[in-house]
């Protein structure tokens, strides 16, 4: 008889049949794309950011994350966020700078005195004039990452910055980038990151230039063991969403996207905390597996200097002003 009326109640009031699966469904379940392998403090952050929406909207978006670059390379992926094919992800500016030139300013060689001083602009006006600059482009600037200062390496040994010179040195795929090698008179080749290991094994390159972190991550380390502590450029990295992706959020729930911009601002904080101990662990690594690491000096450095100075002044009025204010800090 109780069965009875139960089944009763369910024909009549079929909502009674729906446990809370309903209620805890995703309205949205979207994708985000890095290259760095999954216990990296990038990819770790946006595991946190997935996870910080995932809660904060009760479930209704769910995020998933593709490391290891499995959705393609930084550049390949740019395209994808920019068609919306992609919804979130975190570039270098060595690669997002290709799209908004305005952003190769942040990037020039020797610009920020040190970690500090970058922080200081990023989390500043300036930092924020950039990510303002965003909202115009198809992809929304949202969170700045750490990704430290970087440094040349090499197969066999080169004591100084001049002696990179006629050595196939790999870069990111920027022009950019290709000039601030090209100055010192080394041969520089543009190759996607995931290839760098075995182009330096198959000697299709002489070395390459990255931060601690990405060098023994990607195992270059183990195949170019000769450092040079020149940190001649620090990259910052941006979390961005795709203007497509931003536009459909915007259209189900407008306050999606302010817990969005939070969550990604709360996930960047955690990332800068997890690299300075990913750089610890990197150099760690590094000298447990004999890496000659060599040091730079001031002189060597001024000479590099005055060979960049080109990318320097080929700048708009505009940008000048922007980095004598990033200077003067
Ligand atoms: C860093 C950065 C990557 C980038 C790589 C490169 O590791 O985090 O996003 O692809 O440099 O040199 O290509």
């Amino acid at each position: 008889m109780i069965y009875i009326l139960l089944m009763l109640v369910l024909v009549l009031f079929p909502s009674c049949n729906k446990s809370n699966e309903d209620n805890t469904k995703p309205e949205l379940i979207l994708r985000y794309a890095d290259n760095q392998a999954s216990n990296y403090p990038t990819t770790q952050a946006a595991i946190k950011f997935s996870e910080l929406v995932s809660d904060r909207t009760q479930g209704k978006i769910k995020i998933i994350i593709y490391p290891d670059g499995t959705l393609g390379n930084e550049n390949e992926v740019l395209k994808q966020v920019i068609f919306g094919g992609i919804d979130f992800s975190r570039f270098s500016l060595g690669t997002f700078a290709s799209y908004l030139n305005e952003f190769e300013v942040l990037e020039l060689p020797f610009l920020y005195r040190d970690s500090e001083h970058m922080w200081k602009v990023l989390d500043g006006e300036i930092g924020n004039y950039f990510l303002t600059l965003t909202e115009d482009s198809e992809i929304e600037g949202l969170s700045w990452f750490d990704a430290g200062a970087r440094n040349f390496y090499t197969i066999t040994k080169a004591n100084s910055i001049s002696d990179l010179k006629d050595r196939v040195i790999r870069v990111q795929e920027s022009d950019f980038m290709s000039a601030v090698v090209s100055v010192i008179g080394a041969n520089a080749v543009q190759i996607p990151y995931s290839d760098v290991y075995s182009s330096l094994q198959t000697l299709k390159i002489n070395g390459a230039e990255n931060n601690f972190p990405s060098y023994v991550s990607m195992g270059h380390s183990e195949v170019a063991k000769y450092m040079l502590l020149d940190e001649h450029i620090r990259i910052p990295e941006l979390q961005v969403m795709s203007k497509k992706t931003f536009e459909k959020i915007n259209s189900i729930n407008p306050s999606y996207i302010d817990i969005i911009k939070q969550c990604a601002k709360e996930s960047a904080i955690y990332e800068r905390d997890l690299w300075k101990k990913a750089e610890e662990d990197a150099l760690k690594k590094m000298k447990e597996q004999g890496v000659i690491l060599t040091e730079v000096t001031e002189e060597e450095k001024s000479y590099y200097r005055k060979q960049i100075s080109s990318l320097y002044e080929n700048r708009t009025e505009k940008e000048k002003q922007i980095i004598k204010a990033i200077q003067d800090m």
